[in-house]
């Protein structure tokens, strides 16, 4: 809706990328004239396309490169013909608009409920053709590209590489934003400034991995949350790829990503066709805000999909903090009682459930339950969860196995390895080859018969370690390039089935927390374990982070026990659950061993999260302050409630006063803005107790806890009416904070890892 993307045949057949930005109003040919490179003479030590045109591909933006005819930047394609040749030169020979949407070939894709809108470009090299597929959701701002490349000779090709997308911009200077980590960590933000030479991001991880998301921006260097010119970009893939920004020697920035070509090679017999999975792209001039509203809403309508799309996801409690894999059925039913006295909806038992699983060295790929844990199986316990009022769902772990199971003594070439060579495992395991259509399909039976076998609605997928030594038995060796593409296609086709099996059930990807974070696994499963670290300083980054590319209706989020179980760190209890409410509210701890004060706060959490779970959940995600201070918002969609979140990771001594402000209100509706009444544990005060008391108490004594439980602190609470735009723009000036001068009902108690929740609900118009 406020877009343009224009290109243009030039006398030479290739594409000319002329514009992509804020909307323009093209009307007729001469409104792009302005556009269109000029050139009288080509630039010295280039190479001139043909006699009959003078074109010089290495500084023309293009839509695809043409790699050996004079563009030496980065390729969009890489082909080896049977003359070992490796030039490419794909020229327009038709255009075509309809409401098709392009056969992925088993990939998975974006998708409208309206009408489809479709651009096909072909384009022709000889005898092979190069389609490209544009697809476009005016109502996001957002286009998709992928691209196929068709065989039409009686010889072999080796693809080296096919990009998704390729975006030339005529200038450079930008500013790229890339998001890397690792186990525990991911979505690390980098922002480098791009004037020249090439900045890449990629995974050799055979997987989307925690190192490296495929989403990523390329924005003016200026560009804050509100304002400045951001593009946004990401792919619809769950394995190796490839992000590259490159600055010309002309000064042109490019941009591509597809699939990494390091370790891929595709042999494309005649008549055979290729298929490059989809990429999205969205520009925004209002900032980095205005990128992300673009791509949540394409997330959300247009990449997350079936019965679970809008419903409500419900609270949950996960066993795996809570016991790992010391679980049995009457733990697992007492965990669940206690889940059930404080409101939560589901109890998900993970790990450790099945074949010999007493820790990670045994029984991944026997999916029977251990008759000495679950002497009931899994609808014996079932029953007695959904006794209790309780849904019930499972962890497993379908492409793995362990070499200690029944399954691989049984099946051992179903294991990626290479025969002959020993085998570099993670986590003690190895991956199943979903190359191998065999392995595909008996893994579709064999979840078929675990989901079957209870009243199963929740399943957690996860995927525990990255691939090594590659190689796919089923395939031969001039195939084994292809070996990780093939596996991703026997996991869509995996997941694809059982999602239509089991229509009902909410499924949750994860990967040891984030490794498989990407738009190919939301197209089939609704939701993502974001990250195994469930520290609320942790998370409070990494959800921030996930935040540029991804709606929090995708991000599950839980409050763990402290000191938190990857960092040992102490958050309170306040903030783990402030910060998980940003996300899809789970618990992972054993609730039998909280105090009755943190079980009443708990209860009181889940009911207040109930309340605003539509907001929540669906509601617009907008960040505000970053860094120390983080501050969050959540709008309904008619903009009538939202809620406010302000976190501080450390204290800084002595500064008072802290503005909130909240986005996404109706400027000119007034607002109720208010925190919830307050009351502060008096021994959050350690030793300063003894300024009021009238005998020395020492801090952590049987006095100092009798005190605590008679007495509490006032808490401040700050409660405004006020136009939308007021609390926007000018911000919401707090109650000050505890700044070792005096504390009353008037100060506000914000210490290291503190949070508020602000509650903003329309008063009228
Ligand atoms: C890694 C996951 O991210 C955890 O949440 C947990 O499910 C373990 N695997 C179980 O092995």
């Amino acid at each position: 809706d406020n877009t343009t993307y224009l290109f243009r045949v030039l006398p030479s057949g290739h594409l000319e990328h002329l514009y992509y930005g804020r909307r323009l109003p093209v009307a007729q040919e001469r409104d792009i004239a302005p556009l269109c490179q000029q050139r009288a003479f080509g630039p010295g030590y280039t190479v001139t396309y043909s006699p009959e045109h003078d074109v010089y591909l290495e500084d023309t933006c293009l839509e695809i490169s043409s790699l050996g005819k004079g563009d030496i930047r980065e390729p969009f394609a890489e082909i080896v013909r049977a003359d070992g040749s490796r030039t490419a030169d794909f020229t327009f020979v038709s255009a075509q608009i309809d409401s098709e949407a392009p056969d992925m070939d088993g990939l998975p894709s974006s998708y409208t409920e309206g009408e489809t809108e479709h651009l096909r470009v072909t384009l022709r090299d000889g005898d092979l053709t190069l389609e490209l597929d544009y697809l476009v959701y005016a109502q996001c701002d957002a286009i998709t590209r992928s691209a196929r490349l068709v065989n039409f000779s009686d010889k072999d090709v080796r693809v080296r590489r096919l990009m998704s997308m390729q975006l030339d911009l005529p200038d450079s200077g930008w500013a790229v934003t890339t998001f890397h980590g690792a186990w525990a960590r991911e979505m690390g933000k980098h922002t480098i400034t791009l004037t020249g030479g090439k900045t890449v991001t990629e995974s050799r991880a055979g997987i989307t991995s925690s190192r490296a998301n495929p989403f990523f921006m390329v924005h003016s260097p200026a560009a804050g949350e509100d304002a400045g010119d951001v593009y946004g970009f990401n792919l619809f893939y769950s394995g190796d790829h490839y992000e590259a920004a490159e600055v010309s020697a002309f000064g042109k920035t490019r941009i591509v990503a597809g699939i990494n070509p390091t370790g891929f090679e595709y042999l494309l017999a005649p008549g055979e066709s290729f298929r490059a999975p989809e990429a999205v792209m969205t520009y925004s001039p209002a900032g980095f805000t205005g990128q992300s509203v673009n791509m949540h809403r394409f997330v959300r309508e247009h990449v997350v999909r079936g019965e679970w799309k809008k419903k409500v996801r419900p609270v949950l409690l996960n066993s795996w903090e809570a016991a790992y894999f010391k679980i049995n059925e009457s733990t697992l039913v007492s965990l669940a009682r206690a889940a059930k006295d404080v409101g939560v909806e589901l109890f998900v038992m993970d790990d450790g459930w099945f074949g010999d699983r007493n820790d990670d060295t045994h029984g991944l790929g026997d999916w029977d339950p251990n008759p000495k844990k679950l002497p009931g199986g899994l609808k014996g316990l079932c029953d007695r969860i959904n006794a209790l009022g309780l849904d019930f769902g499972i962890w497993v772990e379908p492409e793995m196995v362990n070499v200690k199971s029944r399954l691989y003594e049984a099946h051992p070439d179903w294991a990626m390895a290479i025969p002959g060579r020993s085998h570099s495992e993670g986590r003690n395991q190895r991956i199943l080859d979903l190359a191998n259509p065999d392995v595909t399909d008996y893994l579709i039976e064999k979840m078929t018969e675990v989901f079957s076998s209870a009243n199963i609605v929740y399943v957690k997928w996860d995927f525990n370690r990255m691939f090594s030594d590659m190689y796919s038995p089923s395939l031969p060796p001039e195939r084994q390039g292809e070996a990780g593409y093939r596996y991703m296609k026997g996991l869509y086709r995996l997941m694809g089935e059982l999602v239509s099996r089991f229509p009902r059930v909410l499924f949750e990807g994860c990967a040891g927390g984030g490794s498989r974070f990407d738009l190919g696994i939301l197209s089939y499963f609704p939701q993502i374990w974001a990250s195994d670290d469930t520290d609320a300083q942790v998370r409070v980054n990494v959800q921030e982070s996930y935040s540029f590319g991804y709606p929090q209706s995708v991000v599950s989020a839980h409050v763990s026990a402290c000191p938190n179980h990857q960092t040992l760190r102490d958050v309170p209890l306040e903030t783990r659950f402030n910060v998980a409410a940003f996300g899809l509210l789970g618990y992972e701890l054993d609730l039998r061993d909280l105090t009755s004060l943190e079980l009443s706060d708990v209860k009181e959490q889940i009911l207040l999260y109930k309340v605003y779970r539509n907001t929540l959940q669906f509601g617009q995600f907008y960040r505000g302050q970053t860094g120390n201070i983080h501050q969050w918002t959540c709008v309904s969609p008619d903009r009538s409630e939202a809620l406010g979140m302000m976190m501080q990771e450390l204290v800084r001594p002595n500064t008072q006063t802290h503005r909130f402000y909240p986005k996404g209100l109706d400027e000119n509706a007034v607002y109720r803005f208010a925190n919830e009444e307050r009351q502060v544990d008096v021994r959050r005060f350690g030793s300063l107790v003894n300024t009021m008391a009238p005998i020395h108490v020492r801090p952590g004594s049987l006095i100092h806890n009798a005190i605590a439980r008679v007495y509490k602190m006032p808490g401040e609470r700050d409660d405004f009416f006020a136009p939308g735009a007021v609390l926007m723009h000018g911000g919401v000036s707090l109650k000050q904070a505890f700044s070792g001068t005096g504390y009353s009902d008037q100060v506000r108690f914000f210490s290291d890892f503190s949070s508020r929740l602000y509650y903003i609900e329309k008063a009228g118009e």
